[in-house]
């Protein structure tokens, strides 16, 4: 059985598309694709349809990563479909809730503390890069 990730941040064009295309890169590195589905969203639609910001895709391309996914919107089915469902941050977290109405679906979340860096410039993207890559290692290790 595959095990399915889901990462989810708010409008799923900055923080969990480039979680998704690092944790998808850790994988194949160990040749571990099969193991895994690896999907991302957002808890609002407001770029459903849309690539990952142009500043996430650059930035990734700078350390050589390509940032390919399209932002969706989280669905109540989500919930169900994926085993671990990482949030980029607690007010992430907070949108997701409300859709986990079982212990079960609630012990499945996770909650990391990736800042937003849609708001701030170059340098907020390149750390974010760099929590995020860490982040993806060390739960490589445990899932
Ligand atoms: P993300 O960043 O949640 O990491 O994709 C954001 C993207 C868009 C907006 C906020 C955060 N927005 O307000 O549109």
């Amino acid at each position: 059985m595959k095990k399915r990730i889901l990462f989810v941040c708010l409008g799923n064009i900055c923080r969990s598309p480039l979680a998704e295309a690092l944790f998808t890169k850790e994988i194949s590195l160990r040749g571990r694709e099969k193991e895994f589905e690896v999907d991302s969203c957002g808890t609002n639609g407001f770029h459903n349809g849309e690539q990952a910001d142009p500043r996430t895709r650059a930035n990734a391309l700078k350390h050589g990563v390509e940032v390919t996914s399209i932002s969706r919107q989280l669905t109540v089915g989500d919930l169900h479909d994926f085993d671990h469902i990482i949030t980029m941050a607690r007010d992430v977290y907070n949108g997701v809730l409300p859709y986990a109405n079982t212990p079960a679906l609630r012990s499945k979340l996770e909650c990391w503390e990736v800042p937003d860096p849609w708001y701030g410039g170059d340098e907020g993207f390149e750390k974010v890069f760099h929590i995020i890559d860490s982040k993806v290692k060390n739960l490589l290790e445990k899932v």
